[in-house]
């Protein structure tokens, strides 16, 4: 037996884990030890500040609910969310519209609405009109894609927030058209501030970091034998669309509300988007983020 110090305890820790069969989980492991040490060596951890790590994960762990994913906000606010959506685009087999977060307040089962419809049950601001078409990466029409949406109101909650878990507003799931195109009316969604009263919440608090999101639709698209694409598109006015808590962001995704003479609905001021999916590669999965219920129930 030889005597570990906080260099050898590594190689010690990756040679009891060597006979891990699977080799992906070999490989993550490994990696995140050795970061991991690395982590504790560069900043010189104390036990301290070693307990207050536990204990903010914990409290991390505890703020769950069936209906609040405080890792995932954690990993969003961190930037880890990014990162992996940014590998995630990396790996397409051609170049599709950018994915964005899903975020914590993406719901299953939101109501399949007809081509054309409101999605906020009592809009109290401008209606506009968001349309375009879902195509694949060469512009080849994706008939029947299924585009879900969801979006704060004007006043900048989502309905888990202003209505509670029983109800859904501000959200909506369309067909495209055999030509591709779909739309639907809303009003401009305003920017939020991520949750701030979990663990979260406190670290970014203690970052000084104001917090906010800039006003955005998410968007989550699907279509038989595509990539699925999460994304969301961002409003270019909002004072937070340098400066979001959660880097999700991208200037192909920044759109704008104009006067449209091309706008199916006309007379109402509209965003024009297109989205492109890539095809699929075997066996993959895009989201990068889950409804919460559902992940309660695993
Ligand atoms: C959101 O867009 O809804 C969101 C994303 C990440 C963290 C918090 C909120
Ligand atoms: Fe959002």
């Amino acid at each position: 037996m030889r005597d570990l110090d906080e260099f050898t305890v590594t190689d010690e820790a990756l040679a009891q884990m060597a006979g891990t069969e699977n080799p992906r989980l070999k490989q993550i492991a490994d990696a995140a030890v050795r970061h991991l040490h690395a982590f504790a060596r560069e900043v010189d951890l104390t036990p301290e500040e070693w307990l207050q790590g536990i204990s903010f994960l914990t409290a991390v762990g505890q703020a769950c609910t069936p209906i609040r994913q405080e890792f995932i906000l954690l990993s969003d606010v961190l930037g880890l969310s990014a990162v992996v959506n940014a590998l995630h685009d990396k790996k397409a087999k051609e170049l599709g519209t950018q994915s964005s977060l899903l975020g914590p307040f993406f719901r299953e089962g939101a109501p399949e609405l007809p081509l054309g419809s409101q999605i906020v049950d009592k809009p109290t601001a401008e209606e506009i009109v968001i349309y375009g078409r879902i195509t694949d990466n060469a512009g080849t029409p994706l008939p029947g894609a299924l585009i879900q949406v969801w979006q704060t109101s004007e006043r900048g909650g989502y309905d888990l927030q202003e209505r509670g878990p029983d109800e859904m507003d501000m959200r909506g799931n369309f067909r495209a058209a055999a030509d591709g195109t779909y739309y639907f009316r809303t009003v401009r969604p305003l920017g939020y501030s991520i949750p701030m009263d979990g663990p979260t919440g406190d670290l970014v608090r203690k970052q000084k970091r104001h917090g906010m999101r800039p006003s955005h639709m998410h968007c989550l698209i699907g279509a038989e034998g595509h990539r699925e694409l999460v994304t969301a598109l961002y409003f270019g006015d909002d004072p937070y669309i340098g400066s979001d808590t959660v880097f999700g962001v991208s200037q192909s995704l920044v759109v704008e509300i104009k006067d449209d003479p091309a706008s199916p609905i006309p007379g109402l001021r509209a965003v024009h988007y297109d989205f492109r999916l890539a095809r699929q590669a075997p066996g993959e999965s895009g989201r990068v983020g889950a409804d919460p219920t559902k992940m309660a129930a695993q």
